[in-house]
Parts: structure tokens; sequence; C-alpha cells
């Protein structure tokens, strides 16, 4: 840590729970490192929809951090993830986002891989050179339901919990059926944590975002979580309905809370996230929940994306940071295969609301990002009643640094 500020360990001790973090958290280059090593390089993080590699051969590349990774569909239809660094002299072997190739040729010197990652040619390497030692080092990766995540880490944790908590509420989506009907990728010039602490409250929401609040319910209960853990008889009452009519839907939270999924109700008579409230895909809806006003089955994975799960469509949104004040947040609306553009439905009735809303959250993160640059700038009060979703991730994020900066204390004495 730089002297002039606090050690990190110092930071999280003298942190106050239900109150914002301290101004290093937010624009220190050493702690979006640690933020990093210990969350980013470690934990499961969602990549992409499967749905998004449709063929032998169809590829997608990512950032997370310094690293790079290639997921790619093989030949035997299995999907796999590979550091993208040549082992000849570390090149990228995919520079593009997204593409379909027959091998994964590196461009240096055409060093060529099967799509499973085995190296299949390299010229002129010698009568000693073995090739079976030079493929593509792999990088873990788990498919849920259709959602694929990967970890960086050397042995990551059980990711069966989550899986088998997650599949169910998924299932009745049916994601292997979808396809993208459109992705966006924006830039906030803002920390991670401010993306996320942004997304865990709607406090915000009447005043900020027109179109999203039609739909979206301002009840606390609803976009955050219920100050004191328990669930009201009315919200109790639209879970039972969806689970009865094959859509599970029962709040449940990670005993970390890492991750959480329950399925809440929208306002009124809105049945989607459209501006007219009317679902944008029923012709062919993506997935069997067959309530039409079933709500969004809502979840959110620590560090790395929340949902909406609607019953005609469905909605991805991934948080990459891209340095301590800027972080990318990529949105993927998705609908079913065979649902045609401009005949089943409309992009634009499709993608607005969350277009205008994903832009006036960047708008905030951002003023967020700059009024905490001020050197004015102290922890404030989360409120009780709107904001202990926010409260939640803090906890989670401090705790999940804590518990790995402890042994570093205790070895300190
Ligand atoms: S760096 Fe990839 S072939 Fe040389
Ligand atoms: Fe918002």
């Amino acid at each position: 840590m730089s002297a002039s500020i606090p050690a990190l360990p110092d930071l999280l001790a003298r942190r106050r729970s239900g109150y914002s973090l301290e101004q290093p958290f937010y624009t220190s280059q050493e702690i979006y490192e640690a933020d990093l090593e210990n969350i980013y390089y470690r934990d499961w993080l969602y990549a992409f929809p499967a749905c998004q590699l449709t063929r032998t051969g169809s590829y997608v590349t990512m950032k997370v951090g310094a690293y790079s990774v290639i997921i790619v569909r093989g030949r035997d239809g299995e999907i796999r993830a590979f550091h993208n660094a040549c082992r000849h002299r570390g090149s990228l072997v995919c520079k593009s986002r997204e593409g379909q190739v027959a091998k994964l040729v590196c461009p240096y010197h055409q060093w060529t891989y099967e799509l499973d990652g085995k190296l299949i040619w390299a010229n002129d390497m010698g009568a000693d050179f073995d090739a079976t030692r030079w493929g593509l080092k792999p990088v873990h990766l788990r498919d849920v339901e259709g959602l694929l995540y990967i970890s960086l880490a050397e042995n990551p944790d059980d990711f069966a919990p989550f899986a088998r908590d997650a599949a169910p509420y998924l299932a009745v989506h049916d994601l292997r059926d979808a396809k993208v009907a459109y992705t966006t990728t924006t830039v906030e010039k803002g920390n991670w944590k401010l993306v996320w602490e942004n997304n865990r409250e709607c406090y915000h929401c009447a005043s900020n975002h027109p179109a999203l609040s039609q739909s979206f319910s301002s009840d606390p209960e609803v976009a955050g979580a219920s100050a004191d853990g328990s669930i009201s008889p009315k919200l109790q009452g639209h879970f039972d309905r969806c689970a009865a009519a094959g859509a599970p839907s029962q709040w449940l939270m990670s005993a970390d809370g890492q991750y959480r999924l329950a399925r809440m109700p929208l306002e009124g008579k809105f049945l989607s996230y459209t501006k007219d409230g009317v679902p944008a895909a029923a012709r062919k809806p993506l997935g069997r929940v067959a309530l039409a006003d079933a709500g969004s089955l809502l979840k959110f994975h620590y560090p790395s994306t929340w949902n909406h799960f609607l019953p005609d469509h469905s909605i991805t949104f991934r948080v990459m940071p891209l340095s301590a004040t800027e972080t990318e947040l990529t949105t993927t609306w998705l609908v079913h295969k065979d649902a045609v553009e401009g005949v089943d439905y409309d992009l634009k009735h499709l993608t607005e609301v969350w277009i205008e809303t994903n832009d006036e959250d960047r708008v905030i993160v951002e003023a967020t990002q700059e009024g905490i640059a001020s050197p004015a700038y102290s922890p404030g009060p989360y409120s009780p009643v709107q904001e202990s979703g926010v409260t939640q991730f803090v906890d989670w994020y401090a705790n999940s640094l804590d518990h790995l900066v402890a042994p570093l204390r205790v070895a300190a004495e």
C-alpha cells in the first residue's frame, strides 16, 4: 500500500456496516488490484449465455483484469475455456470479441490449436519438440442451464451448490433454446462496487428511471431485501402462485450472501419491462412460465452478474472492472431461438427500457465516482428501509476481503 492511504486491513477493520465505504475503496489502484486478486481472479464469474456459441468453432473472448479468455464450442459440442495466450511467445490467439473458426490459429507464427486446446501444428520446432506439452492452458468453465461461468482460480470454490440452487429456477426459462436478440457494452466511469451498490437499491428509481419505474416495483422488499430478512404475506402469495404454475420463485439467498434468486412481481398491470407493459416476445416466448404476470426472476451472483428472467424473454448483465474508476457493463437480451425480429418481437420494444435505464444508471454512477473523488467525501449512511440490499452487498464484499486479509494480520503479529 502507498504511504498516503491506510493499509487495507486497517480500512476493513474500521469500516462501519450500513455506511458507504471510505474513498480508497473506490479510487485506489492498490485496492482495485486487491479486488481483482481476491475476488475477480478467484470467484466464479458469469461469462456468456451458451446460446451465443451456436456452432462448432464459434468463439467469444473476454477480459478479466489482466487475463484474456477464449470460450469456444468444440467438435464434440462441448464448450471449453482457455487462456487467450499462445504457448509459443504469448500472443493473443483470438483478437476479436467473437468469431467462427475451424481451428484456433495464432496470428503471430501460426501455431495451430484444435478447438479442444491441443496444439496440432507448429512449424520448424525441431525434432525434440513435444506438441502435447504445449496446448492452450484451460480455464475452469461450468454451464448452469445455459449460463456459462468461468473461474480463473487454480482450485476454484465448489460450483455445485450454486448450480444446485439455481438450476430449478432457471430450467423453466429454457435458456438453451435462446438466441441473442441484442447486446450492448457500456463503460461506466465508476468503480465496479458503485455499479453494484446502485444496482442493489431502488431508492433512486423514482427520480432517475422514468421508464423502468413504470414496471419495476419501488417496494424495497422487491428491489433489495427486507431489512429483517422476512417476507411479506403479499410477496409470499406471489411466490406460491408462481410455484403452483410450475415456476420456482421462493426467495433464496446463499449463506455467504454471494447469490440470491427470487421471482418478483412487476408494478400494476405491467407484464414486462416495456414502455406499454405488454410482453415483448409473447408470440414465441422463451421458456415455459405459464403465468403472464409471474414478473421477473431476479438473480444476482456477486461479483459479476445480475439478471432478469421474464415469462417471454430474459436479460443478463455482466459487470467487469476495467480500472479502479471504470467498469464495463454488458447487457444481453435473449429471446426464443425461433423468434423472428419484426415478426415475433420488435427490437425497440424489447430493449428500450433497459437501454435507457443503463444509461441513467451510468450517469448516476459517474456522478457518484466524481463526488467520492473529492477530499471532502466521507462515508454516508445507507437507508435502513430502502438500501438494505446495498448493505448486504458491501458486507459481502468486505467479508470476502476480510477473511483473506485476516490470516495476513495474524501472520504479521
Ligand atoms: S506467438 Fe503464437 S505462434 Fe508465435
Ligand atoms: Fe438504477
